[in-house]
């Protein structure tokens, strides 16, 4: 079972997963590197990982129109149903659930999350979801380098997902020592050059990366799809 993974721009993610369209942070108005609209997206799923407004982005409008189930953590989902989002599954850190595309759980994220109009928005996640082939795909979204992900590492990662922009997340150095506390066989480097504030090399980035470990490093453009066989 293949796993299709497409970046489109920023930290928004679409996966294709057993016939199951999961959008991750569906930030596409006023993003300035997404590669397509909130309009023409589909989606059976939408996960949020935390409050702020460029992952939050356009989850109200979608869930509207598609009628996804907007996976998020208790508070975001609180307050996303105060939004008219009737579809909600509330998770949390550390706790993780079967749903129909695989077993999700909720990971520690070091970073806020608040919601685009003040409200509190928990504590930020990531995501660490597991196939029903088996195949563990992590989501670190906003964070900095954090030890534990040594713990999410022990579990086997396939895919990872980082953030290297530095400023509001980890950056190219910290990326790196997730990459060696994380061992995943591939990796994709998300959050930067959205703004001028996040602007990165990612092919530098990569060339080290994968001098310095196992991991092949797969830098997509907005738009791009990863396949994990
Ligand atoms: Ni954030
Ligand atoms: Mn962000």
């Amino acid at each position: 079972m293949t796993v299709k993974l497409t970046w489109y721009g920023h930290a928004t993610l679409g996966l294709e997963v057993d016939g199951y369209k999961i959008l991750v942070d569906p930030f596409f108005t006023g993003n300035p590197a997404a590669s397509t609209t909130a309009d023409a997206v589909k989606a059976d799923f939408i996960l949020v990982s935390h409050g702020h407004g460029d992952h939050v982005g356009d989850t109200v409008a979608i869930a509207k129109r598609t009628g996804a189930l907007v996976i998020a953590n208790f508070e975001i989902t609180n307050w996303l149903q105060q939004q008219g989002v009737e579809k909600v599954h509330p998770q949390h850190i550390g706790g993780g659930y079967h749903h129909p595309f695989g077993y999700l759980k909720l990971t520690f994220a070091i970073h806020g999350s608040g919601l685009p109009d003040g409200s509190y928005g928990g504590n930020p996640a990531g995501f660490l979801l597991t196939t029903k082939d088996g195949k563990k795909i992590y989501m670190a979204q906003d964070t900095g380098l954090f030890g534990d992900m040594k713990l999410i590492g022990d579990e086997g990662i396939d895919l990872a997902v980082l953030p290297i922009g530095d400023n509001f997340t980890m950056g190219p150095e910290d990326a790196l020592r997730a990459v060696k506390l994380l061992r995943p066989k591939h990796v994709i480097p998300i959050h930067y050059n959205t703004w001028p504030l996040i602007a990165q090399d990612p092919h530098a980035w990569a060339r080290r990366v994968e001098a310095e470990t196992e991991a092949k490093v797969h830098v997509l453009k907005p738009g791009d799809t990863f396949e994990l066989a």
